[in-house]
Formats: structure tokens, sequence, C-alpha cells
């Protein structure tokens, strides 16, 4: 079945050049968020089977640092779906690579994706959990939808 939060799932594996970071070696925020939000796209994208923007991306955290020479992997899980937009949940993991590969949370975000045709926000296949985790995650994310529809919208 082509819906559903583990056909929409994304992920990216990814090594850490000197290009991504600054003098000292640590890899810039900005590159980190740029991976996130292309795997955010990519989730929203797979369960609107067409085209997203970024609307929103709420609590990042930078849990632990990355360095030139990391491996990083990166995930995105759709938690909720509106009527036009997608909630993301998007984990960057780090791997220790002399600690036999153990992965850390580097950093997590939420971020709302918009379903656009013509450039009109357009209704999205509502999302129906299928397990006690997605069930948790869905009313977590229904909670984050309604809380900024109250306060900014
Ligand atoms: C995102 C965007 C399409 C929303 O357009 P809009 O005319 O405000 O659309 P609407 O008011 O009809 O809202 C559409 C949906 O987006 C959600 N939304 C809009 N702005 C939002 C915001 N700031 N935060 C969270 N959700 C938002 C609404 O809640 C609504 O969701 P729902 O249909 O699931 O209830 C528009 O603001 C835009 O184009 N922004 C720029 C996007 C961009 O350039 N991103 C970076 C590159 S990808």
């Amino acid at each position: 079945m082509n819906e559903g939060v583990a056909f929409s799932k994304a992920e990216t594996c990814m090594i850490m050049e000197p290009r991504h970071s600054n003098a000292a070696g640590n890899v810039h925020g900005g590159e980190l968020m740029k991976i996130m939000d292309t795997i955010a796209g990519i989730t929203a994208f797979k369960h609107a089977k067409g085209n997203v923007v970024t609307a929103r991306v709420d609590e990042i955290v930078f849990h632990k640092p990355v360095h030139v020479g990391d491996i990083i992997t990166c995930n995105g899980q759709l938690t909720y779906v509106g009527n036009t937009s997608m909630q993301v949940m998007v984990t960057l993991m780090v791997h220790d690579l002399e600690n036999d590969f153990d992965a850390a949370v580097a950093m997590t975000a939420f971020f709302t994706m918009v379903h656009l045709v013509d450039d009109k926000p357009t209704k999205v296949p509502p999302l129906i959990p299928t397990n006690e985790e997605e069930e948790d995650l869905y009313l977590l994310g229904e909670r984050k939808y309604k809380e900024i529809k109250n306060r900014y919208m």
C-alpha cells in the first residue's frame, strides 16, 4: 500500500566534509538544517504525491555537535496531517566511528509542509495511524497543530 506513515518515511546517510564545516571542523547548523528540510520535503512529497513547501519549523534542538568526518543519518516520519498541511518529525543521528558505529541523536525538529497544486494549498490524504507508536505521535502532532492554529493563525 503506497500510503501511511511507513510508506512515506525517508532516510539519508552522509559523511560530513570540510565544505560543511567552519575552520574548527564543526559542521554548520545551517548545513544540517538543510539536510533535515530535504528529508521533511521528501517525506511529505511521498504522502501528498506532489509538490510541497516548508511552511514552518518548530523546536529545532542541537543535542550533540557534528564534526568533519562524522557519518550522519537523517530520517523523517509523518506525525500528523491536517487538511493541506503535514507535520514531519525529523531526527538527525551522528555515528561514533570509534565506538562500533553507535548512533546518538544530534538534532531533532518538527516541520510543517504544505501541499501546493498550481501554487495553492491542496488537500492531502488523511493519515491513519496503524500502531500504538504512530497513534501516540499522531495525538502529539494534533496537539501541536491545534496550538499553532490557536496561537498564530
Ligand atoms: C505555506 C503557504 C503555502 C501557506 O499559504 P496560505 O495562503 O497561508 O495557506 P492557508 O492559510 O490556506 O494554509 C494552508 C495550510 O498551511 C498551514 N499553515 C500556513 N501557514 C502556516 C504556518 N506559518 N505555520 C504552520 N502552518 C501553517 C495552515 O494551517 C493550513 O493547514 P491545513 O490546511 O492543514 O489546516 C505560504 O505561506 C507560502 O507559500 N509560504 C512560503 C513557503 C516557502 O517558500 N517555503 C520555503 C521553500 S520550500
